[in-house]
């Protein structure tokens, strides 16, 4: 990994800095009333840290076209009260109005931009770092700002002109919650400790089978649990037939990528046989109850949703011996409370192991922080699919940029910063 610059290099006192954070979040479908603040709570160390500077927040909420995407007053509100400081929303996000509004700031103030999903420029323009810093958003705050904080790890993966588009036009440095999301997940992958497994659920099987891939090639774990929809994929794959209704939801959430996905699943398979850990007994939804069966009783014309008991209690056992657990995704549909109960116990193995558990964000961190289990993890993720592209080996852009920014900084003779 290539040094990114933190908040312990440089002096951001009296500066104006933008802040990138994600605090994307659930809302209730009605009141938008936030049904988990885990996000909001993670980003308040580096805010603290940077209390003598001007703050200007860039926030996404969800994306143009979904019901969730709202503009930012409740998350500047929500803020303002877990920060016990004034948050001022602005409703623009680099027009005349914001940019008059971080002209006259004072040391001490916080301004939270309007949700920049909003910017069509945010949405719509992929490319390189420097295709991305030509965009009015970057020009525009580039303008008025000193220094560009990225602390959004959960939106690291995302190539957009909020995250990487600052790369080269400012100092770009890591938030705290950033550094400390690369260093968990790192230590994780580089020394973990042995038995190391991993537990890899949810739908999104495709990523999931990379991931799988990436920590059985590299050696990072010694067995990889399936559970959830890659489980389906895995039992196929080893000849079980699960019932159509299954198979067909499995294809349709894999779309376009099914062939690659299975292809890649078939080698691993033949690679790594004693090493993917699948179960020997499902539940399915029959009309609305959990019905247990073990793989002898499938296929079965329902849908399955959760591990069986027995599988369950393997699972548990496997975390509470392992030295290392890196866990992304649920084990089942844990919103009916029948078929919570994979998801649930895994949890609570993870929060009552000796080993480190590391936990893959998204609908799982939500689940953790719900059931107060928060504290007794080694770490959980505010990153979902960032999460997911860091475990599968890739290189996440707004990381990238960091790193690039650094050796840029680093290089230059007039340094905009002053070093500590
Ligand atoms: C997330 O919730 O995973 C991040 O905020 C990224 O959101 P996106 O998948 O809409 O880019």
């Amino acid at each position: 990994m290539g040094r990114v610059l933190t908040l312990d290099d440089v002096r951001l006192d009296g500066r104006t800095v933008l802040v990138r954070v994600d605090i994307n979040s659930p809302l209730d479908p009605v009141t938008n009333v936030f049904l988990d603040d885990t996000r909001i709570r993670r980003i308040l160390p580096t805010l603290n840290r940077l209390s003598k500077s001007k703050v200007v927040l860039l926030v996404h909420q969800s994306r143009p076209g979904k019901k969730d995407f709202t503009s930012t007053l409740g998350h500047s509100r929500e803020l303002g009260r877990l920060l016990g400081r004034n948050v001022r929303w602005i409703e623009d996000i680099h027009g005349e109005v914001a940019l008059k509004a971080i002209e006259t700031m004072e040391d001490g103030d916080i301004i939270m931009l309007d949700n920049v999903r909003m910017d069509e420029q945010e949405v719509s323009v992929k490319g390189d770092f420097d295709a991305l810093s030509e965009t009015t958003l970057v020009q525009n705050l580039a303008g008025v700002a000193d220094a560009f904080v990225n602390d959004a790890f959960a939106c690291a993966h995302r190539s957009s002109a909020s995250i990487v588009g600052f790369t080269h036009l400012l100092p770009c440095i890591a938030g705290d919650l950033m550094g400390h999301e690369l260093a968990k997940l790192r230590e994780a992958l580089e020394n973990p400790v042995r038995p190391a497994i991993a537990v890899l659920g949810g739908i999104k099987v495709d990523d999931s089978v990379i991931v799988a891939d990436n920590m059985l090639r590299k050696g990072i774990c010694d067995h990889v649990w399936v559970t959830g929809g890659v489980a389906n994929l895995f039992l196929e794959l080893a000849g079980i037939e699960l019932g159509s209704i299954n198979h067909e939801f499995l294809k349709n959430e894999l779309g376009d990528s099914w062939d690659d996905t299975v292809m890649m699943a078939t080698r691993l398979l033949a690679d790594f046989p004693e090493c993917i850990l699948m179960p020997s007994d499902v539940a399915a939804n029959v009309e609305g109850n959990r019905v247990d069966l073990s793989l002898s009783q499938l296929p079965i014309e329902a849908p399955i949703f959760d591990l069986g008991i027995t599988s369950i209690r393997a699972l548990s056992k496997a975390i509470k011996t392992a030295g290392t657990i890196i866990l992304n995704g649920p084990a089942g549909v844990f919103e009916l409370p029948d078929f919570a109960l994979g998801t649930v116990e895994m949890l609570n193995a993870c929060a009552e192991t000796d080993g480190y558990a590391v936990i893959g964000g998204g609908h799982t961190a939500t689940l953790v922080s719900q059931r107060g289990l928060m504290d007794r993890m080694g770490h959980v993720s505010t990153g979902g699919g960032a999460c997911l592209e860091l475990l599968a080996g890739r290189v996440l852009p707004g990381v990238d940029s960091l790193e690039k920014s650094a050796a840029q900084f680093e290089m230059s003779i007039q340094n905009p910063l002053e070093h500590q």
